[in-house]
């Protein structure tokens, strides 16, 4: 890391500036390396998702593959036990938000959108990313939610640069979508991401522009918009407390990367 992270510190709060960075939330170029390839093994898992995912596999079916590929490629699937989840990875198919729980009675449809989303540990570091996959043939509105969520985030990454601010991320996510007439959820975020599954900052995907914590060289963290057809609203599965569900019924679609912030900008580390 090229920065001096106690003078830009000091730069900051001379200007008035206080909501920076802890020194644990840039890390050490070695942890880079280490969270590059943990995300490298999580992109490899999803890509085996990719190869297989299809009408009339199970949600089990997609966990059976997660699993086994995570393993075959050295990695701990991150969720499974994490806080009591049962599974190693999520599922979660169209109304359903994110959370959601492989089960081996859920058979994916023709017209079903599903969001799979991996994390793994590996050498200790963790990587975390999430797909849409559109089962079979899909409505026009399902195709154009998968789309405008994942364009919401890639405009993240083409124009979020170091020392922008952290609300600045979810200001540009709810203004595009909102713009193509979709709401986004406000009750879960990314989150800094590498040496544990969940670290600080929360990342908001809705905010005003100009303001929250400055985004140092050498953060990283996910983006993770959920972005519903319907209203913005949601609700917890209390069956299972897990899997968050839209208050309406509609679709809700999801994106994730892992992401660290260099002197350049965005790079994407898990997708
Ligand atoms: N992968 C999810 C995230 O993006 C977290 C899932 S927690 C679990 O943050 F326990 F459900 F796996
Ligand atoms: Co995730
Ligand atoms: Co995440």
């Amino acid at each position: 890391m090229m920065i001096n992270y106690d003078e830009l510190i000091q730069k900051y709060k001379r200007l008035g500036i206080t909501d920076l960075p802890t020194r644990e939330m840039i890390k050490t170029p070695e942890q880079i390396e280490g969270i590059r390839e943990a995300g490298r093994i999580n992109t490899l898992v999803l890509d085996e998702v990719a190869k297989h995912i299809r009408a009339g596999i199970t949600t089990d079916e997609i966990n059976d593959i997660v699993h086994k590929k995570t393993l075959e490629l050295g990695g701990i699937p991150a969720p499974l036990n994490y806080e009591g989840f049962p599974k190693s990875v999520c599922t979660s198919v169209n109304d359903a938000v994110c959370h959601g729980i492989p089960d081996k009675n859920q058979v994916l449809r023709n017209g079903d959108i599903i969001n799979v989303d991996c994390t793994t540990i590996y050498n200790g570091y963790y990587g975390d990313a999430s797909r849409m996959f559109l089962i079979g043939s899909c409505s026009d509105v399902a195709k154009k939610l998968v789309e405008v969520t994942k364009e919401s985030l890639n405009l993240c990454v083409k124009e979020i640069k170091p020392f922008s601010r952290l609300r600045d991320i979810g200001y540009i996510i709810e203004k595009y979508c909102k713009q193509h007439g979709f709401s986004v959820v406000h009750e879960i975020g990314g989150h800094g991401v590498g040496v544990g599954f969940h670290e600080d900052p929360f990342v908001f995907h809705f905010g005003k522009k100009g303001t929250g914590m400055v985004l140092f060289p050498g953060m990283t963290f996910t983006i993770e918009p959920m972005v519903n057809e319907g209203t913005r609203h949601v609700f917890l599965d209390s069956s299972n407390n897990w899997t968050i569900y839209t208050d309406d019924g509609g679709l809700s679609a999801q994106w994730e990367y892992t992401l660290v912030m260099t002197e350049e900008g965005l790079e994407i580390l898990s997708h």
